[in-house]
């Protein structure tokens, strides 16, 4: 049988990790551990709450980053997964430990990559004016926020928009898109080749597949 299984990596609220968790039956994948470097994280409720193995890796207990990221590897290898997912995983991750799991790594990030990598995403593009804001689902690869795209969802800002109301609007677009992503990865109906993503054996543009918000729900009909 075909490996279905992911590990989530989390830092945070977990809002993500609990749309992971609502798809996987529907999207027949499995969540089999979560790791988060944050003892405070509410996700680490949410993974209990669902009966998901879950860790705390603390990376303030250990010595230098190799160190803390050795810890995960070894959790997350002995569940071997096809996917480990970082789901508002807020630490950056040595080359080392990235390319342990070549081409398995996917981030979502909270916005239209390559626009606006690391933080405050929505303030930088409320400062600039933009006409247009989303996310992307990308591959992980040592270079920040610079991986392939795999998937992006785009909404046009509106005259009255604040930071919260774009953080809403965002991370609604993320759970729907992350899912999919996910299960296309699973399903190897997205496969990548050297940094080209395909679809259905298709190449995609360097955007990704690309949704609008109005539009998100039409990818499950892919
Ligand atoms: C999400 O908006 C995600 O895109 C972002 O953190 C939030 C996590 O929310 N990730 C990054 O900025 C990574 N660069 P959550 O903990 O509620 O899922």
């Amino acid at each position: 049988m075909q490996n279905n299984t992911i590990v989530v990596l989390i830092s945070g609220t977990g809002t993500n990790l609990q749309a992971l968790i609502d798809s996987q039956k529907r999207y027949k994948y499995q969540i089999v551990a979560v790791i988060s470097n944050n003892p405070k994280a509410l996700g680490i409720a949410i993974a209990k709450k669902h009966g998901i193995n879950n860790f705390v890796v603390d990376h303030r207990k250990y010595q230098t980053r190799e160190l803390f990221e050795l810890a995960m590897s070894e959790i997350i290898n002995s569940y071997n997964p096809a996917l480990v997912v970082l789901a508002g995983f807020m630490r950056i991750l040595e080359p080392q430990f990235i390319s342990q799991f070549n081409n398995r790594l996917i981030n979502i990030h909270p916005s239209l990559l390559p626009k606006y990598k690391g933080l405050n995403t929505h303030k930088r593009v409320l400062r600039n004016k933009d006409k247009q804001h989303g996310c992307t689902a990308h591959l992980v690869i040592p270079e920040l926020d610079c991986g392939s795209n795999i998937v992006q969802a785009t909404l046009d800002i509106q005259e009255q928009e604040t930071e919260d109301s774009l953080n809403t609007r965002v991370k609604k677009m993320e759970y729907i898109i992350y899912a999919w992503c996910v299960k296309m990865l699973i399903q190897k109906r997205i496969t990548i080749n050297n940094k080209t993503i395909f679809l259905d054996s298709k190449k995609l543009p360097i955007t990704g597949y690309t949704v609008t918000e109005l539009s998100l729900h039409t990818i499950d009909d892919i």
